[in-house]
């Protein structure tokens, strides 16, 4: 039997429209634009409505990807998206955006692996496509971080936007699309980045102080920041080796857009010129699964990257989890 292979079809994106710039946090907590500017590299991060939930955002991104493919929602046969801020424990918001496509041939998932979730969605749609399991999947990244954020806390407030990105996988006997994915978790540190479900431990309590509302994100920021540049640094060189691929031979890499320094932290260490790594946190904050979708989708829009061009998606996140995959368009 002739091997499969995930080919990306189509990306979509969708962003809600009001934007919080840095002028507004200005009003809001000690902070000012110079300090965002240099320390975070953001500038302008979108706020969802307050009844817009992360099902709304995910629907549109989806159906943009599916025009993007040229495949109606009935095509759907996997739905997988990723997300910390989902609306409800059930229905999953897999589901919710199933429901709202009208993709009834799909089985839906949700997937948390915080701002990997993306990169986690796309490993795992893959496998099913390439097992020839199913021909088409959706994958989906949406986050609306701003209603999990506690807006009394400089430290993480002016980080965090909300949005939504989808690509579309199809299967191809073409070697293309996703070729590579390395994912990776560690449990163990997981208490470096928070946001509590059912249960507040006593540190979590302790670590809110202004928040009555304990399901708002807390992180110990440099302890993520160290975590973030080294990870990035090492799955990106584990997923290209994976694939036989010299580092100086990528086209693009797209990495979660956290903080500009965090970005430019990571392409120092892998020595790669400026053109080659994509970076749009200055507009957008971090979205968590949303970023790299958006940015992928963002990338081929503005021709980053053309048909067949290689780029590594590369992530880290809450959990504490990272993740790399290789892809040719
Ligand atoms: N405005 C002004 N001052 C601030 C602000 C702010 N918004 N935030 C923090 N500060 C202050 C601190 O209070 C501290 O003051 P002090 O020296 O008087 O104590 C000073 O700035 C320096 O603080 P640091 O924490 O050392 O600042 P740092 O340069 O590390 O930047 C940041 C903080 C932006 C949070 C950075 O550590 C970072 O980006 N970390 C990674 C975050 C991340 O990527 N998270 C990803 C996962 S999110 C998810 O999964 C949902």
């Amino acid at each position: 039997m002739n091997e499969i292979y995930a080919k990306i079809a189509g990306v979509g994106k969708y962003l809600p429209e009001k934007v919080l710039d840095n002028a507004y946090f200005e009003t809001i907590v000690d902070t000012s634009d110079e300090w965002i500017t240099k320390r975070v590299g953001v500038k302008e991060r979108r706020m969802s409505a307050p009844d817009e939930y992360t099902s709304d955002l995910g629907a549109k991104a989806a159906e943009a990807a599916l025009k993007d493919a040229g495949l109606a929602a009935e095509d759907v046969e996997l739905i997988i998206l990723a997300s910390v801020s989902p609306e409800m424990y059930t229905p999953s918001c897999s589901c919710m955006v199933q429901a709202k496509l009208g993709a009834k041939n799909a089985a839906a998932f949700d997937i948390n692996a915080a701002c990997s979730g993306f990169i986690f969605a796309l490993a795992t749609a893959s496998l099913y496509i390439k097992s020839g399991a199913y021909k088409n999947a959706l994958v989906i990244g949406a986050d609306t971080l701003t209603k999990i954020t506690d807006y009394k806390d400089r430290s993480t407030c002016v980080l965090f936007g909300d949005g939504a990105g989808a690509a579309v996988l199809t299967a191809s006997d073409k070697k293309t699309g996703v070729l590579g994915t390395v994912l990776g978790s560690d449990g163990a540190q997981g208490n470096l980045l928070t946001c509590c479900g059912l249960k507040a431990s006593d540190e979590d309590i302790e670590r809110r102080p202004f928040s009555d509302n304990k399901r708002t994100i807390w992180m110990d920021g440099q302890a993520v920041f160290k975590f973030a540049v080294k990870t990035m640094e090492s799955a990106t060189i584990e997923v290209a080796k994976k694939c036989g691929v010299d580092i100086s031979e990528l086209d693009l890499v797209i990495p979660h857009q956290a903080n500009k320094r965090i970005i430019e932290g990571a392409r120092k260490r892998l020595k790669l010129e400026h053109d080659k790594v994509f970076c749009n946190v200055e507009k957008y904050g971090n979205m968590s699964a949303a970023c790299v979708p958006i940015a992928l989708c963002e990338a081929v829009e503005q021709g980053r990257i053309k048909p067949g061009e290689k780029l590594v998606l590369v992530g880290f996140g809450g959990g504490l989890t990272w993740g790399s995959a290789l892809i040719e368009l």
